[in-house]
């Protein structure tokens, strides 16, 4: 089970990616979840604290790491041939929901044309996460849509794409499905996230059909999950929330549409 969670910057990925990694693990399966976002803050949907959180040294800013594993000891030159299993092992973070998280860093135009070395390691990493392991996966990726279609974030198994019902984040998503679309994606789902009330559905049910895109899911909007990122807790934790609820709900149909 292999998931990325994509869509504009503040639709809600980060929720739905911890709440996904959460439920998958809370159903047995062993869980990574990834988070690809050069701000990145799954650490704190996934139950750490921020001081926990703060500690985390994202593997691309981890020069010792990129160095040993990229190193020849001439400058410019590299290694593009090294083992990753090892990091998986060494620097995945566990968290209180039994979720294991790896903090990526900036992820630069994934498979494209930049070869820097911390490139090179996360290129392998994903590459090894998604397509040679068998854990459960879901990577919380970056508003931007470079690594869409590129790489091999194109391996996963669904692409979750979340809007809510503000033109611009319909628009991005839109963006996005074509690129992963053209990249021979399967799987494209939009996720309406932050639904306040019927006219926002229908703008969202109707912008899905008039753009060909397939609609996974609602999720309400919710103000007892916005109070609790203010306050840095988990919105996971109160599972009375319906948004927590439905985003649960949606790990079984996941899981079953990938079984
Ligand atoms: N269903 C929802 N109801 C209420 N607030 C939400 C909901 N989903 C997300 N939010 C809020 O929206 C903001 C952005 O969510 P986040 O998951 O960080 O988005 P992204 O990762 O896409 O930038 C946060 O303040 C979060 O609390
Ligand atoms: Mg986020």
């Amino acid at each position: 089970m292999k998931i990325a969670v994509s869509g504009k910057g503040g639709v809600g990925k980060t929720l739905i990616a911890g709440g996904l990694a959460r439920g998958f693990a809370e159903r047995g399966l062993k869980t990574i979840a990834i988070d690809a976002d050069s701000s990145p803050n799954l650490a704190l949907t996934l139950g750490l604290s921020t001081e926990e959180a703060r500690k985390i040294v994202p593997i691309s800013e981890n020069k010792e790491l990129v160095d040993s594993k990229t190193g020849t000891g001439y400058s410019g030159v590299y290694r593009l041939s090294f083992t990753v299993d090892d990091i998986v092992r060494d620097y995945s973070v566990s968290t209180p929901f039994g979720v294991n998280l790896i903090v990526m860093g900036t992820v630069k135009a994934m498979g494209s044309g930049c070869m820097c070395a911390p490139n090179a390691v996360i290129r392998a990493l994903l590459r090894h996460l998604i397509v040679e392991r068998n854990e459960a996966v879901v990577l919380d990726l970056e508003a931007g849509v470079e690594h869409i279609g590129r790489g091999t974030a194109k391996q996963v198994d669904a692409l979750l794409i979340v809007a809510d019902s503000n033109l611009k984040s319909l628009e991005t998503a839109k963006h996005i499905h074509d690129l992963a679309a053209a990249a021979g994606m399967k799987q494209l789902y939009l996720v309406g996230n932050r639904v306040m009330n019927d006219a926002q559905k229908q703008a969202i049910t109707a912008y899905a059909e008039k753009n060909d895109l397939s609609l996974l899911t609602f999720i309400p909007f919710d103000p007892k999950v916005t109070e609790a990122d203010m306050r840095g807790e988990t919105p996971l934790l109160n599972r009375e929330i319906e948004a927590v609820q439905v985003i649960d709900g949606l790990c079984e149909k996941l899981i079953e549409k990938n079984s």
